[in-house]
């Protein structure tokens, strides 16, 4: 075992998204640009991974010589990375991965014209995942959730957001935070887990019924798991809508997480203009999702409240939402970070494609999707003192691709698997193009 656990040396671009690692966070003009050690002839980019998985130095190959003339020989792994470029592990702001049951026959409904709350009210939608995840026992849901993982790993993402929400009970609720508990003992990926009991109102049941018994049944007794350290919940979630959780319910479900100890992180003011921006502010939320009906009024509150707004491309994409106006949040110098939300409604889990649409659809820039995929994703899920950009001391979590601009990986449309060759996640190799195709 030698003295450092990677290094990658001779990289045409090292994209650090920012030098400065005690940036948390960027907005407006500020994600117009990301910082990129650049090789200067012979002379490519180094990364250089210390035995706790953390970036010890990070610069160009010259200088890595001269400060660790040793490096190469006491690396466990040295990747030539010559002509390739080195992005930050991306990081998935906000996605539902715990299941069983996939919904592809209402995609055959939807593309008939039926929209997403005609499919729910009709009793599909996450409903019909409902069904199937309240009958799948813990190791069959975990063993289709690392999968998952696995499959999000390979698309490039290193740190996750997974919330439960297809249990609206206590029992099958607890079970899916459970899965996550495992995978997060177990797998290599980084995960923000989410608490996401008001998800829909079970059938049979009212909003205030359904509302008492998040606040009352499901979230206490989650708390007692986790005071026994069974559980270790991050955040509170609520899908915040017209038929299901009303402005008042939401807010007193995630005033009840936040009394105690989860972050706010909720989906809002996605089909209906509702103010969940302005709620969510107030009430300090982390980060806000969807958003695809935020007012003016809302994006100065979450401007100033620093709540991350999470857009989510995918989902806008399928439904064929009018999309989120992420250029005013932009402009309004709101944080804005992005997530694919895969889930049985919006099945994409990979954040190269996100950003594709996040350009195309959304009018973002590939500079300001690329910060909105790691370091503005990371802070949404308070992550961003050790994730989303690469700097000493940070995480050395970076995937590796093989084309001469690191552009290329949101350009190449639908075909990331093509060029990413390594994912690295602590330094260690978690990845590799060649496992699975030879
Ligand atoms: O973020 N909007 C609510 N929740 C998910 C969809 C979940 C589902 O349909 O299963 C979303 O899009
Ligand atoms: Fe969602």
């Amino acid at each position: 075992m030698g003295l450092y656990k990677l290094l990658v040396k001779g990289a045409r671009q090292v994209v650090t998204v920012r030098g400065d690692g005690a940036v948390s966070s960027l907005r407006g003009r500020e994600m117009q640009h990301v910082d990129v050690i650049e090789a200067k002839g012979d002379d490519g980019a180094s990364v250089l991974a210390d035995r706790n998985g953390r970036i010890e130095f990070i610069g160009f190959d010259s200088e890595r010589l001269s400060r660790y003339p040793k490096s190469e020989e006491e690396a466990d792994h040295v990747i030539e990375a010559a002509g390739k470029c080195v992005v930050p592990g991306l990081v998935d702001a906000h996605t539902h991965p715990v299941w069983l049951g996939d919904r592809v026959h209402e995609f055959a409904m939807k593309l008939a014209g039926a929209s997403y709350m005609e499919v729910h009210q009709a009793g599909g939608g996450i409903h019909f995942t409902v069904e199937h995840t309240r009958k799948a026992s813990q190791d069959e849901l975990y063993a289709s959730f690392s999968q998952r993982l696995y499959d999000m790993m390979s698309s490039g993402t290193t740190c996750v957001e997974c919330k439960s929400g297809y249990g609206l009970d206590t029992e099958t609720e607890i079970k899916m935070l459970k899965v996550i508990e495992t995978a997060k003992r177990e797998h290599p990926l980084t995960i923000s887990s989410t608490f996401c009991g008001a998800h829909a109102i079970p059938k049979g049941s009212t909003a205030e019924k359904a509302t008492a018994d998040v606040i009352n049944k499901q979230l206490p007794a989650i708390i007692d798991l986790m005071k026994t350290g069974d559980l270790h919940v991050d955040n509170i979630d609520v899908f915040c809508e017209n038929g299901v959780f009303d402005l008042e319910q939401s807010r007193a479900i995630l005033k009840a997480g936040k009394e105690a100890g989860l972050n706010i992180n909720f989906h809002g003011d996605e089909l209906h203009p509702l103010n969940g921006a302005e709620m969510g502010a107030e009430l300090g939320a982390l980060a806000i999702s969807h958003l695809e009906e935020i007012s003016e009024a809302g994006m100065a509150a979450m401007s100033k409240s620093g709540s991350v707004g999470v857009v989510l491309p995918t989902t806008a994409y399928i439904l064929r939402l009018k999309p989120p106006p992420v250029r005013r949040m932009i402009e309004a110098g709101m944080v804005v970070a992005l997530g694919s939300d895969f889930n049985p409604n919006a099945y994409c889990m990979a954040m190269p494609t996100v950003m594709h649409l996040a350009c195309v659809l959304l009018n973002m820039s590939m500079p300001e999707s690329l910060v909105a995929a790691t370091l503005n994703a990371a802070s949404a899920l308070g992550l961003s003192k050790d994730y989303g950009s690469l700097s000493r001391g940070k995480y050395a979590d970076m995937v590796i691709i093989d084309a001469p601009r690191w552009e290329h990986l949101i350009y190449q449309f639908g075909c990331h698997d093509k060029i990413i060759e390594y994912v690295i996640k602590k330094g260690h190799i978690a990845h590799t193009k060649y496992e699975c195709c030879g």
